[in-house]
């Protein structure tokens, strides 16, 4: 067991909203700059006050980084609706002080009942309606079972379980304030929560209109089925009563979810995606995440490049025709590993880095109809998202990213439960080329299936120096999450930014299809005109990114709380 002298702890915290302004652009938009929070023990950065001060407390009361991240995680449930879950699902990504790295695969699978065609309409075109806006997008809900699984094997052994939920379910039984990013989404997404009585019961007042800044959000269905949990661990959630609830409420709302499926339901331990950078290891989520692959996939690229000498125009030029080949690689050959066979070694591989590289044009953007991805031949086998970044003192680090898919899922909160349910298989490929809500396209990789795992974009992500954690970041943002996360490494590696220039820094994103980048407002317009000249479309948008993230420097750990979406933390000690 590890033993952990806190000492005389000074909790600070600091909301990473501090508006400093990033060095001077000529740009109207600027993002506001993160403030990076320091501290020598443990470290939490979420994009929620109160889970991400749970969090801080384990850390401080001797837990590790997983017993703290999975505090964190059964609070977010709670504390942020939008996102954080009992009825989504996500990956949590575990560097041990002994130098072991595990990945914790907990999403969704879809019911028995889904197959190819479950999303398609009479004519056999993709129906966005059935895989966004129904009850069928509803995906078997993995956080439970991973959460837990995190504990058993990788706790310290200090906590229950139980004394892990206890703070979730204080928090929804005694209610929270409602500000920051639920009083910003709450207004916006009032109209699919309304559609629920069981959701709307919650999250709006009687008169229909949505909690507002102040308003108490008390959630005592919730608080309940944690109870259950805490007294019955993940198979009380998975079988008997709460169970029955949710797959009736969800048939109840024309879904196909059975008390068999989530029965079945297992959160699996999967081998990290590894990759080295510079010296550095990439340690990522492996499939069905696409994030960990595409991200070393373009990091290998990018190795042969100086783009710690180049000019901002070259460096994010040769980011973006990166992106271009590690997302077409991704529609085509991406998929549930259990089901479909995905060529990671070759994708990841330096020397499939390298025929991509003899395909760049250092001058000329690549377009997207050029790019023909040739890793291997399919052998068929057999809006929103959260990251928070973990560290503690005794050597170890948790990477986790969980979602609903949409802002508070489909909108369903099942009856009797408090449980907010995804709409996450909306990520399978209805239909080869059809896209999905973020634009991304997937072909038989990706088909939906019975029991199958949808494709994700989520890169919980830890990178090592010496085999110690250097960096621990991820972000939501549906398909500009693997971009965004490539940013903010080779922001550190490549740029030398401290941690808060990093994750505040403009962002790029390029897919492959769409064939078009975008480009956060903050970036300076003479960037966009040098891309633009090179070939390049650019359309100028938000992101809806927040890469949580946290430094280790010799100065201690720095954490930096994304400015772009109100509330979010960095909690040290
Ligand atoms: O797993 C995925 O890739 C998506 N369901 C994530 C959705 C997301 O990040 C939405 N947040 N902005």
């Amino acid at each position: 067991m590890e033993k952990h002298s806190i000492g005389k702890l000074a909790l600070f915290a600091l909301i990473g909203l501090v508006a400093l302004p990033l060095a001077a652009r000529g740009e109207g938009v600027e993002i506001a700059r993160a403030q990076a929070v320091t501290a020598a023990h443990g470290m939490v950065v979420a994009q929620e006050a109160l889970a991400a001060r749970v969090g801080a407390d384990i850390l401080q009361r001797g837990g590790n980084a997983v017993d703290a991240a999975v505090a964190v995680g059964f609070a977010m449930a709670v504390t942020y609706p939008r996102a954080g879950n009992l009825g989504g699902g996500g990956f949590m990504v575990i560097h041990r002080s002994g130098g072991e790295d595990t990945a914790i695969d907990y999403r969704e699978t879809a019911p028995a009942a889904i197959n190819k065609t479950s999303f398609l309409d009479a004519q056999g075109n993709a129906d966005p309606q059935k895989s966004r806006d129904s009850a069928l997008a509803i995906g078997v809900p993995g956080t439970v079972a991973g959460l837990a699984l995190a504990e058993e094997k990788y706790g310290s052994g200090h906590f229950k379980l139980a004394d892990l939920i206890a703070p979730a379910i204080a928090l929804a039984r005694d209610g929270i304030t409602v500000a920051d990013d639920t009083a910003d989404s709450l207004p916006v997404d009032r109209p699919r929560l309304a559609r629920w009585p069981s959701s709307a019961q919650i999250f709006l007042k009687p008169d229909g209109s949505a909690l507002a800044q102040g308003d108490r959000l008390v959630q005592p269905e919730l608080a309940n089925t944690l109870q259950v949990i805490a007294a019955g661990g993940p198979r009380a959630f998975y079988e008997g009563e709460t169970a029955q609830k949710l797959a009736a409420a969800v048939q109840a709302a024309g879904g196909v979810m059975t008390v068999d499926d989530l029965k079945a339901y297992r959160a699996i331990e999967r081998a990290p995606v590894r990759g080295s950078y510079r010296g550095y290891d990439i340690v990522s989520m492996p499939p069905p995440s696409s994030g960990g692959v595409a991200l070393v996939e373009m990091l290998n690229i990018l190795e042969g490049y100086d783009l710690a000498h180049a000019d901002r125009t070259q460096a994010l030029f040769l980011m973006i025709e990166a992106m271009k080949r590690a997302y077409a690689d991704r529609a085509f050959f991406l998929g549930d590993p259990d089901v479909v066979k995905v060529p990671v070694a070759r994708l990841i591989s330096k020397s499939y880095a390298g025929e991509w590289r003899a395909t760049i044009d250092p001058a000329h953007a690549t377009a997207a109809k050029d790019i023909h991805p040739n890793a291997a031949p399919l052998q068929s086998e057999g809006r929103n998202t959260t990251h928070f970044s973990v560290i503690d003192g005794f050597g170890n680090a948790v990477s986790n990213t969980y979602t609903l898919n949409f802002s508070y899922g489909v909108g369903v909160v099942a009856a009797g439960t408090g449980i907010l349910l995804n709409n996450e298989l909306d990520d399978f490929a209805a239909k080869a080329d059809a896209p999905n809500a973020y634009g991304l396209l997937g072909f038989a990789a990706n088909a939906p299936g019975p029991g199958k795992r949808p494709l994700s974009s989520m890169t919980p992500t830890i990178v090592l120096k010496d085999g110690k954690p250097y960096l621990v970041t991820g972000t939501p943002g549906g398909s500009r999450i693997i971009s965004a996360v490539l940013q903010v490494v080779v922001g550190v590696i490549d740029r030398g930014m401290d941690i808060a220039s990093a994750v505040s820094a403009p962002r790029v994103h390029h897919q492959w299809m769409p064939d078009q980048v975008w480009a956060e407002p903050a970036l300076p317009s003479d960037l966009v005109a040098a891309l633009q000249a090179r070939g390049d479309t650019v359309t100028v948008q938000k992101f809806p990114t927040s890469a949580n993230s946290i430094l280790a420097t010799p100065s201690g750990f720095a954490g930096a709380a994304d400015p772009r979406t109100r509330g979010s933390l960095a909690v040290g000690y």
